[in-house]
């Protein structure tokens, strides 16, 4: 006898480039999620912060939303269900078996770490790839999840859906990572690599903005930020040690960069963002800094919007992972990577 399709609902906070494109995924994976776990889905709700609310029971239009989406971008006029006050009230209402949180990144880890708390609170499972409040909250929350036996992922808060996490857990067990370094910012990454071809500071910025990696807040990369914050989860989440973003030693690079840039190229070496953590006497430590690198260490090659992760082990020694020019697809590709490890 065939079984019944198991039957799961979805929220979005965040429609903005990584929700729309997490949306057009779930469609065109629609058959292989049926196929694979029996799974049928419904988006229930999504909340935005300036483009309305709402909320279907039976399943949100999400073709047709999307379809709208340039002439109209305005959810309200798809809401069948209650008004809601607040995104609290939202989760509360949005009858939801999985949240996935994508608002914009706030350091100090914002209403999202509010939304996040509430939806766990209430028995949802969990999925983001806002780094803000996994890197600000990550004990409080983790413990949450675990308290109320639901899951809470972030594959997509660094390096968008290159496996980090989820390969840690599943296939490094009993592993201790005992540093770790990398290129975590496509938009620094791309600006300095452009600076090494001449092009200038200004235009290599506004490419970044215009394809949709920049933060919402440019000078959250600029800064050195948006790495602080992922080289915060990275410690968090596989180092065992509580280091905030607040915490880690940071640089960032401005237009001056630029004459660096050229001076390393002349020597024949090659300057870059790198994040990296190392345990010193109990702690660990983190830091983001320009280095300038020798032209054969694997972080120099690292050109455009692409990253890299080298991590330190013990059981495996050094293991890298290389993401060649991700775009916003990739990152939706974590939330799903997140939702199928959630389903197993
Ligand atoms: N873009 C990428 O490739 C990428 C990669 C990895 C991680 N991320 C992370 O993914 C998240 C989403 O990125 P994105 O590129 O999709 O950003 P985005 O295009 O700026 O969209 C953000 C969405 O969040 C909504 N929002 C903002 N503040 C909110 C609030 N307080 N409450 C509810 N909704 C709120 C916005 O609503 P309105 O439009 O109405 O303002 C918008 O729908 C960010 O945390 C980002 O750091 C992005």
């Amino acid at each position: 006898m065939e079984q019944e399709p198991r039957q799961i609902n979805f929220a979005f906070i965040g429609f903005g480039h990584v929700g729309r494109a997490f949306a057009r995924l779930l469609i065109d994976r629609k058959k292989w999620l049926l196929k694979e776990f029996s799974l049928e889905w419904k988006i229930t709700g999504i909340s935005t912060k300036n483009h309305g609310t709402s909320i279907n029971h039976e399943g949100l239009p999400i073709k047709k939303i999307l379809g709208s989406w340039k002439r109209h971008s305005n959810l309200d006029h798809f809401n069948e269900g209650p008004a809601c006050s607040s995104q609290t009230d939202f989760i509360r209402q949005c009858g939801a078996d999985v949240l996935f949180e994508m608002s914009v990144l706030d350091l100090s880890g914002g209403p999202a770490a509010t939304y996040i708390r509430e939806a766990l609170g209430a028995g949802l499972h969990v999925v983001t790839t806002n780094k803000g409040p996994v890197a600000t909250h990550f004990l409080q929350l983790t413990k949450l999840a675990r308290l109320r036996g639901v899951k809470f992922l972030y594959e997509g808060t660094v390096m968008d859906g290159a496996p980090i996490f989820n390969m840690v857990r599943l296939n490094l067990p009993a592993t201790r990572i005992k540093s770790l370094r990398g290129i975590l910012n496509s938009t620094t990454n791309y600006i300095l690599t452009q600076m090494e071809q001449g092009t200038s500071f200004e235009s290599a910025l506004e490419y970044a903005r215009n394809v949709g990696l920049a933060e919402a807040d440019p000078s959250l990369d600029l800064e050195g930020w948006d790495s602080a914050a992922k080289l915060s989860v990275l410690i968090q989440a596989l180092m065992g040690a509580r280091v905030k973003p607040k915490d880690i030693e940071r640089h960032g690079i401005s237009e001056e960069t630029g004459r660096v840039v050229r001076a390393a190229l002349r020597r024949d070496r090659r300057l870059r963002l790198v994040a990296r953590a190392y345990r010193q006497g109990g702690r660990v430590i983190g830091k983001v800094e320009l280095q300038e690198l020798e032209i054969f260490d694997p972080l120099a090659s690292i050109r455009g919007l692409s990253n890299i992760l080298v991590l330190n082990t013990d059981n495996m020694r050094e293991l890298a992972i290389i993401e060649n020019n991700p775009t916003v697809d990739q990152t939706a590709f974590a939330l799903f990577s997140d939702l199928v490890s959630l389903l197993q």
